[in-house]
């Protein structure tokens, strides 16, 4: 199949494509490099053997966009592309604090954008990257996708309840569209080549960027934020999931949305609904994760043995917004696209750390 994948450069965009080009599938890849390097999907070419254009352009540039989308067709008039896989956004849960707008524009506006030129272009099959943040607090683990979506605790989190809403909305008011809405929970490490990982600008916000910076010699020591909350040994637990176990997470999705035909106009012209709920059917939602959660200093400990460093800790108050813990159940994934995790912790970390070793200071060390 032919996907255009958005932000293709970025951390899970990079990984996709290195496992759509494996599964032989091909990429054109869109990003407008706002929080990623060129140099990533280089990396990917030359890893694979394969070759991934690449069209710098803003998603919110529907012109731009549909360009994209309808270059290439064949002669024809069939479509150019078979589907999008979309990681474009703006992610960084307290700069959405700062600055709502931004977020709502890129995330929202920019989806509402690339919806518009893929109608124009007659593609109407898409993968989106959502997040567990739309559970918000849940009031029991681990979170099934029957879970009600609760409150996220800022913008960014928001922007991604709404956006799912757009495309549930959009599902079942037109048969032809198909969308997977795969919530992930917490991605880490890398390609275990050590070439391509995540290289965030500026100070990292999430916790395994921050302890392989530790370790590096780039920051001095790991700010626990909180040990008091009402987990076993007081830190915060998450589920952590291997980015390359996530990334191909979404081939099985492209290839149940294929294979089981969904989005297909059936006879009636209706959008068909999943029995007992209301997420209609060429909607389908997925969490992935492993289903095992593990707490901040269960996280050190790991990275510690992998990597043979010490890293130094000090306990500081609870980050705003940050909840006790939140794991999925990752059963409907397991069941439906026959997907599981297959990397444990210690994998993630030691990947990790031979990113962060190969390439102490990212793509443009
Ligand atoms: P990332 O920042 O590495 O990748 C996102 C890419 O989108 C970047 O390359 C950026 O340059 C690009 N981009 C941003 N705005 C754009 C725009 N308007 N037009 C074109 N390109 C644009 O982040 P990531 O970790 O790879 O995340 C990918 C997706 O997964 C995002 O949608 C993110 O919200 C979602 N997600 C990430 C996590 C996580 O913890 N990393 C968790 C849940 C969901
Ligand atoms: N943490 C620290 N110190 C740090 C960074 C994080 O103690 O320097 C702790 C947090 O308090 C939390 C855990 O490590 O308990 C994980 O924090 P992350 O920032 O790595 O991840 P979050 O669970 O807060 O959020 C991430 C993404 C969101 C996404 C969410 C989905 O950043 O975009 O996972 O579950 F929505």
């Amino acid at each position: 199949m032919k996907l255009l994948v958005t932000g293709a450069t970025g951390y899970i965009g990079s990984h996709a494509v290195l496992e759509l080009l494996e599964a032989g599938h091909e990429v054109v890849g869109v990003d407008n490099l706002s929080n990623s390097s060129r140099e990533s999907l280089r990396r990917v070419e030359a890893l694979t053997g394969k070759a991934v254009p690449f069209v710098q352009a803003d998603i919110r540039d529907r012109g731009a966009m549909a360009a994209v989308l309808n270059a290439g067709g064949p002669a024809d008039g069939a479509r150019a592309f078979d589907a999008v896989m979309h990681f474009a956004g703006l992610k960084a849960v307290g700069e959405s604090t700062e600055q709502p707008v931004a977020y709502y524009e890129n995330n929202v506006a920019g989806t509402l954008s690339l919806l518009d030129a893929m109608e124009s272009a007659g593609v109407r099959r898409m993968i989106f990257s959502s997040s567990a943040t739309v559970y918000g607090d849940p009031q029991s683990v681990p979170i099934a996708e029957t879970t009600p979506v609760g409150s996220p605790s800022n913008p960014y989190g928001f922007s991604k309840l709404m956006i799912e809403q757009i495309l549930r909305d959009l599902a079942a008011a037109d048969p032809r569209w198909s969308v997977a809405l795969l919530r992930y929970f917490n991605p880490v490490g890398a390609h275990s080549s050590g070439r391509i990982g995540e290289d965030p600008q500026g100070v990292p916000n999430n916790l395994v960027p921050y302890i392989s910076q530790v370790a590096v010699g780039r920051r001095e020591a790991l700010s626990i934020f909180g040990d008091d909350y009402p987990t076993p040994d007081g830190t915060g637990v998450r589920d952590y999931i291997h980015v390359v176990d996530l990334a191909r997470g979404h081939v099985r999705a492209l290839e149940f949305l294929v294979n089981a035909g969904v989005g297909q106009t059936d006879p009636s012209g209706q959008s068909p609904r999943a029995a007992g709920d209301q997420a209609p059917a060429n909607c389908p939602v997925w969490n992935l994760g492993t289903g095992r959660g593990y707490s901040v200093r269960e996280a050190v400990a790991a990275f510690e043995k992998a990597s043979g460093r010490t890293i130094p800790v000090r306990v500081a108050p609870r980050r705003p917004g940050d909840i006790a813990a939140c794991y999925a159940d990752p059963t409907l994934a397991r069941e439906q696209l026959g997907w599981e995790a297959e990397h444990g912790l210690e994998a993630m970390m030691r990947d990790a750390w031979r990113w962060q070793r190969q390439n102490p200071q990212g793509y443009e060390g």
